[in-house]
This record gives structure tokens, sequence and C-alpha cells, in this order.
């Protein structure tokens, strides 16, 4: 199969099973094909994507009840096929990108997909389907305004998988004060794969971005409103974590000290 019929189809497709399956090859640097900007994505009837409000979603308080626990889980597990789609979607829309750029892409595709099965075989554990309660569209909405490579990994990696860094930590602890260490270990993992995600984000700002500018400086020129800075962190904030994955001390900074502006 041709890397962009792969992509399409992962975006496209009415069949969660087709969206969630593997590349049958390895990516081939030397394949050539043309630009697309996919709109929006298919989905079963079931995971249609809904205005936020019908599809809202318990807080970290929530990890102690059961039921609301199942309600979590199963956003995470849409978060993640986001995921899957944009970066299928990415690959797609910058195919006139660098070739080591579009193939870190498909290797996060690859691990993208895999945290969402990770997610759909916990539901399963529970007796329910990814599908079963309304599902948003949080990442979808932003595409419109991703126009360059540069765009993506500001939005995608440094600002949502950003975010994850501390959303996962947090998840993971509420999950196993609650004794549910099946979910926490799922997490866990997932939060490792974050962060190697941040980190391509990381690496590819500092090739794209202009010479004369910061790293911080490019990134605020290439996240566009709503996006803003503070959102590439959550309730707590973990420097140690962006550092170990070789961040800067002043980009750091920069999320650690950013409020919303209004
Ligand atoms: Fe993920
Ligand atoms: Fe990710």
């Amino acid at each position: 199969m041709k890397l962009d019929t792969f992509a399409r189809s992962i975006i496209l497709s009415p069949k969660l099973s087709e969206k969630l399956q593997r590349y049958p090859g390895k990516f081939d640097p030397s394949y050539s094909y043309s630009v697309e900007r996919i709109l929006s994505p298919g989905r079963p009837e079931n995971l249609q994507i809904q205005k936020a409000q019908k599809a809202s979603v318990p807080s970290i308080k929530g990890m102690s009840d059961l039921q609301q626990r199942k309600r979590i889980i199963h956003a995470f597990a849409n978060h993640e096929l986001q995921a899957a789609e944009l970066y299928a979607w990415a690959l797609l829309a910058f195919a006139d990108a660098p070739s080591e750029f579009r193939s870190d892409l498909f290797q996060i595709l690859e691990e993208e997909q895999r945290h969402t099965k990770m997610y759909i075989a916990r539901l399963k554990s529970w007796g329910i389907q990814l599908g079963d309660y309304p599902v948003s569209g949080y990442f979808w909405n932003k595409i419109p305004s991703l126009l360059t490579p540069l765009h993506f990994v500001c939005a995608m990696a440094l600002t949502f998988e950003n975010a994850n860094i501390d959303h996962t930590i947090d998840f993971a602890k509420a999950a196993l004060q609650v004794g549910d260490e099946r979910t926490s270990s799922i997490i866990d993992v997932i939060h490792k794969d974050e962060k190697k995600h941040v980190q391509f984000g990381w690496k590819w700002l500092l090739r794209f971005k202009k010479p004369e500018q910061t790293a911080s400086e490019a990134y605020c020129e290439n996240i566009s409103w709503p996006l803003q800075p503070h959102l590439a962190k959550g309730n707590s904030f973990y420097p140690e974590k962006r550092h170990e994955i070789g961040l800067s001390t002043d980009f750091i900074e920069l999320i650690e000290q950013a409020s919303r502006k209004q």
C-alpha cells in the first residue's frame, strides 16, 4: 500500500479497524505524493465528532469513581485516535516537507495508533467500546490554522502533547491511588511516548525556525489563537520532565509562567 493511500484511509475510513491498521511496510523516503489538506475525518456513526458541550468529560476527581473513570479513559482513547488521524493528516498536508520530517510523523502515527488500541483494550475489559459515549473533536478544530510544518509541531507536539506530559503523570497517579494499577500502567507507557513526541516537536522547531529567533520566539510566532503557551501544561507542571528531553530552560520557563490571555 502506498503511504498516501494509507494516510488517507486512517483519516477518512468510516471503519475503526481501518483507522487502526498498521502500515504493511516501511516508510520509503524516495516515494513522493501530492499535498492534500483534508478538513475533517471520516468516522463510524458512533464516533462522529460532537460539540464539546455534548461530550463533556469528568475532571481528574472522577478517577476515584469507576463509572466516571470509564468515561475519562473513553475520552483519552478518542484523543489518541485524533492524534493518529492528525499525524496521518500531516503526512498528506506536508507531503513536500523533508523526508526525515515525514518519517518522524510516520513513526509517531504508529505510536498514536498503539495508544488508541491500549485504551480500547482497557475499555473492553470494562465491557465498553470506543463510541459508547459522545466524543469531541478538539484537535481537529485547530486544523484550518495549521498551514506549515512549523505550525503543526508548535500546536500538536509542543502544545497538546506538551500538556499531556503533565496530564499523564497526574492521571496515572490518580488511577494508582484508587488501586487501578492496570489503567495506571497504560497511562504510564503513553506518558513515555508523549515525551518523545514533544522531543520531536522541539527538534523540528529548532530546524524550521528563523536563525535569528530563539526557540521561544519561534514557538510564540507559530501558534495561533486560540492556542497559547499556557495550554502547553496541565494543572500540575513538571519542568524536570521537559529538561529530561532536552527542552531549553528558557522555553520551559515560558510555558511555566504562561497564563491565559483574554
Ligand atoms: Fe498518544
Ligand atoms: Fe503523542
